[in-house]
């Protein structure tokens, strides 16, 4: 039986530097299943598919291509056979993700690919409904948050260590935005497992976090 970690949470939270850090740790594949909801959005875009017109997203999704393979431990997404991990980080991206993942045929297939690959190998999973449904049986499940200020603070730096031009309050706007909608949405909504620990990240280092999460596992 493979070992699996289930790492939900708002958006900026920390999940994936966190599952990151663990995954290394335990010698585990990690598995961020946002970057796939991120590559559908980007398909959609790239298809000129309106974040309204659901009847087309239901439609379009089967024909989208996406698989992910693991290069030196780092996950890479690939759309129609094309390495997109640079190009899904967008804002744009994002929040296309957000608005194209309440579409039931979308979670559909990417659920399925997620649970393929957690019977295989042992993972640490992130995204927001690992926890409540893709993994319910995971052995260890985490709730990560923090402050919606302290999200958006560790985003608008990310992207400036990045060069990219950001305003804080716009990106803590649409954090919140974008929290609103994963939280109301009818389909598998993010919200904390039953059996979840809930962490809050606001005031502790990525150490601290991954050293709590770790001590959770009872994984020889
Ligand atoms: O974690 P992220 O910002 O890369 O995720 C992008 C969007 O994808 C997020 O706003 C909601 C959606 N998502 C989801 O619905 N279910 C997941 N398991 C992961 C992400």
């Amino acid at each position: 039986m493979s070992y699996s970690i289930a790492i939900d949470g708002p958006a900026g939270a920390g999940k994936s530097t966190i599952a990151r850090r663990i995954a290394k740790e335990m010698k585990f594949v990690y598995v961020d299943t946002g970057a796939m909801y991120r590559a559908m959005a980007l398909y959609f875009i790239k298809n000129g598919i309106r974040p309204e017109d659901g009847e087309k997203i239901s439609e379009k999704c089967r024909n989208a291509d996406i698989t992910i393979c693991h290069v030196d431990g780092e996950q890479v997404v690939l759309l129609d056979g094309e390495n997109v991990n640079e190009r899904i980080r967008t804002e744009e991206v994002g929040n296309m993700a957000s608005v194209s993942s309440v579409n039931p045929e979308v979670r559909k297939k990417l659920v399925e690919l997620q649970q393929r690959l957690a019977r295989r190998v042992d993972v640490v999973m992130d995204g927001r409904d690992i926890g409540t449904c893709v993994l319910p049986d995971a052995d260890v499940k985490i709730y990560l948050t923090a402050s919606s200020a302290v999200r958006a603070k560790r985003r608008y730096e990310e992207l400036r260590a990045k060069g990219v031009e950001c305003d804080l309050k716009k990106i803590e706007q649409d954090i919140i935005e974008r929290d609103e909608r994963d939280m109301n949405r009818e389909l598998s909504p993010l919200r904390q497992a039953e059996d979840a620990v809930l962490v809050d990240s606001s005031d502790m280092t990525i150490e601290e976090v991954a050293e709590k999460i770790i001590g959770l596992c009872d994984w020889k």
